[in-house]
């Protein structure tokens, strides 16, 4: 990965073949007192993992699947906005690399034509007061091919070199990504998150839609109104109630 453009993400790059999850692998580093903007990056992911304890399909040579590892001196409430905060970063250097158009699906799903393109994954190591660590997973289908995802997954993903219709490169992609990382939490550390939540906000397609959300609590239906400073999204339903909701699947219905 010669040509980062970054000061400090991305600057120690732990480079693996085959690992179970670079989540795991992160959170050891992290624990061993690895310095801020630590990058584990793998080939293959034997058991890569997903929101809501879901698997998350990551074969080898073919996408991004890598962890990178932050220390701000913040709440740990603060760590969805992270989620966020990527997902902005990815959407931008998805655009400089392969001038796809990628939407933002709360809270962090990155969609291409309808289907997954990208997931985030925020985990946190923190006591009350203070996040320790803070590992974001980023796994970006980059170049698999059809015959690549398994039958049930076709439908609901696919990945950059399906939709461009040539092979992308992996390297740059991961440039880009450090590189508006960095950019946005340097102005998210400075300025807050308002900045940030406006440029979300306006790649995201579930906002002003009729949504439904899928929590452990139950389902809720609704207009999705935006999200808060903290990264809650606000739903409101029939009777003009305000949800605020703090983790769910949401789908976009046709109503
Ligand atoms: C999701 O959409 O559910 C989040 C998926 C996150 C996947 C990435 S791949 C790199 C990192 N290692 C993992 O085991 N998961 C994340």
């Amino acid at each position: 990965l010669l040509g980062m453009e970054t000061k400090a993400l991305g600057r120690t790059i732990v480079v693996m073949d085959s690992v179970d999850s670079t989540q795991k692998i992160a959170h050891t580093l992290a624990q061993d007192k690895a310095p801020e903007g630590t990058l584990v990056i793998a080939e293959e992911q034997r058991a890569g993992r997903g929101r809501m304890a879901r698997v998350w399909h990551s074969p080898k040579g073919t996408g991004i699947w890598m962890s990178l590892l932050l220390r701000p001196s913040l709440p740990p409430q603060k760590a969805p906005q992270f989620t966020l905060i990527t997902a902005v970063a990815v959407v931008q250097a998805i655009w400089d690399v392969c001038q796809l158009d990628v939407e933002i699906k709360w809270p962090n799903d990155l969609l291409l034509n309808n289907k997954k393109i990208t997931g985030i994954l925020t985990e946190l190591q923190a006591d009350s007061e203070q996040i320790h660590s803070l590992i974001i997973g980023i796994g970006m289908n980059v170049n698999q091919e059809k015959k690549d995802f398994p039958e049930e997954l076709l439908s609901i993903a696919t990945s950059l070199s399906i939709e461009k219709g040539e092979k992308i490169s992996r390297s740059e992609l991961v440039q880009r990504v450090m590189y508006h990382l960095e950019r946005y939490y340097q102005i998210y550390l400075e300025k807050g998150f308002t900045p940030i939540k406006l440029l979300w906000e306006s790649y995201a397609v579930s906002i002003g839609k009729y949504i439904t959300a899928r929590t452990l609590n139950g389902e809720l239906t609704g207009v999705a109104l935006g999200i808060t400073d903290d990264g809650v999204l606000l739903l409101e339903d029939e009777k003009g109630t305000v949800h605020s909701i703090y983790s769910a699947d949401i789908e976009i219905s046709a109503k």
